[in-house]
């Protein structure tokens, strides 16, 4: 393939330089713009990363147009119907489909690492009861770099590879016992002989008092949910992992930093915002006027769960979950679940629409995902927790590639700056 070349002339100094295009493996070309700011002395100015590619990565491909997600080259579709969440892990992590044997190996070592050291569960007592899951993870996370030292040295291959191990096996374990902290209940400890899914659901769910049997097709439920959310490139939250990561700083304190980013109402948070919406509607008839508020500028509100940055025709992920939302409803005995009702007839009404269709937006991953979560009993607080459990193999998976990568350069972007220019200091008597 021939290297596509752009000409840039400076049309007041006349100087010109040629910039290349990077080819990607597939997807659009990549203009390498690095040679700017040394030929020109001009840096490009792109807020909200629009048109800029900020790394190059071998993990996850999206077709925003038609609607394409590959997690290193398999289609979503296939992994959702064919695999399991800790597979899909592996695969992100190691590139490859892992054999029998690895996949047994994998699964027993994440078993292995369930627990967490009983320290950090005395951290969970220092919130008050109603203190949002996701605040307390993230902290819980960003403290694991204070008992975990064999995982910290981040140039030691295998020390990363224990940390990815560690933090995938313990994810559900602290997400738990935050669940647990706000209901006041005692923490579940985890049981080794339950699979990822089931062994998370249990520790949710189980009380000392009484046997607690999980239900199968709740756990495969949540493996779906999993593996729709392990990985989506360069979106914020792994944008913030990496950036966090380049620094060097250690790993839990980079998954942290995800974690604190997944949690806003445009990223991860949309799943609660999605149902807490649902509620606020109540009823279909309150859907245009809902929708009303939503057209109008002045107003703040959003269709929460429709509309994404790179999506612009349909998110394939959305279409598996819609799907997935009948079955689950169905065999968890509530098909007649009023809020799937409401979202179905908001989605019918919004998609023809024409501010939605004019501006591509249409149901994200999101929309439907936290309909299923609390069919399973998870409460809407702990949606966006859930989301975090399934990221953490794509946060890892990035940081690993990150980290690995010779090239590896602090991440450092520009500005483009508006205040005043040098002033002298006024004392405080002459202001
Ligand atoms: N409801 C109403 N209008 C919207 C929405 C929405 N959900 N999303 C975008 N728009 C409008 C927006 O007002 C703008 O209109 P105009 O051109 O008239 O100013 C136009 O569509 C383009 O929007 P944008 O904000 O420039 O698009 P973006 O790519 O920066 O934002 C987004 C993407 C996901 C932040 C946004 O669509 C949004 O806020 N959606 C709701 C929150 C949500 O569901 N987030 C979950 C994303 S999927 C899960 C994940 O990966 O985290």
């Amino acid at each position: 393939m021939t290297t596509r070349k752009f000409t840039l002339t400076d049309a007041s100094t006349g100087k010109t330089s040629t910039l290349e295009a990077l080819s990607p493996t597939v997807g659009s070309d990549v203009l390498n713009i690095a040679p700017l700011a040394k030929d020109h002395g001009v840096f490009t100015f792109d807020p909200g990363f629009m048109s800029t590619a900020a790394c190059e990565s071998k993990i996850t491909y999206i077709d925003g147009d038609k609607g394409i997600l590959l997690y290193r080259g398999y289609p979503v579709e296939q992994l959702a119907a064919k695999s399991s969440f800790l597979e899909v892990a592996y695969l992100l992590i190691y590139g490859e489909l892992p054999t029998a044997a690895a996949l047994k190996e994998f699964t027993l070592s994440i078993t292995r690492h369930t627990m967490i050291n009983e320290s950090l569960l005395r951290f969970y007592n220092g919130f008050h009861y109603d203190a949002h899951p996701m605040a307390q993870v993230s902290a819980v996370v960003a403290s694991m770099a204070g008992f975990y030292h064999d995982s910290l040295d981040i140039n030691n291959p295998r020390h990363r590879e224990i940390f990815a191990h560690r933090i995938i096996a313990k994810m559900p374990t602290i997400s738990a016992a935050a669940y647990k902290h706000m209901l006041g209940q005692p923490f579940i400890y985890p049981q080794n002989s339950l699979d990822y899914c089931s062994n998370l659901l249990h520790m949710f769910f189980a009380v000392p008092s009484e046997q607690y049997v999980v239900e199968p097709v709740a756990a495969k439920a949540l493996d779906l949910l999993l593996i729709l959310h392990a990985d989506h490139e360069q979106n914020a939250s792994t944008s913030t992992v990496r950036l966090a990561g380049s620094t060097g700083t250690n790993p839990y304190a980079a998954i942290s930093s995800g974690i604190a980013a997944l949690w806003g109402p445009s990223h991860g948070g949309a799943n609660e915002a999605v149902l807490q919406m649902l509620e606020e509607i109540g009823t279909a008839d309150a859907i245009p006027k809902f929708l009303a508020r939503v057209k109008d500028k002045n107003d703040h509100t959003r269709l929460m769960g429709f509309g994404h940055r790179v999506y612009k025709n349909f998110d394939p992920r959305a279409k598996i979950i819609r799907e997935a939302c009948h079955a689950v409803l169905e065999k968890v005995g509530r098909p007649d679940n009023p809020l799937f009702e409401l979202a179905l007839r908001l989605e019918e009404i919004a998609l023809s629409d024409e501010y939605f269709v004019s501006r591509k937006l249409y149901p994200n991953v999101d929309f439907y995902s936290g309909i299923i979560y609390s069919a399973l009993g998870i409460p809407r607080d702990m949606f966006t927790v859930m989301f975090a459990i399934a990221r953490t193999a794509g946060w890892v998976a990035h940081w690993q590639e990150l980290i690995s990568d010779p090239a590896m350069k602090i991440g450092r972007p520009r500005q483009l700056y508006t205040g005043p220019t040098a002033r002298q200091y006024v004392d405080i008597a002459t202001r």
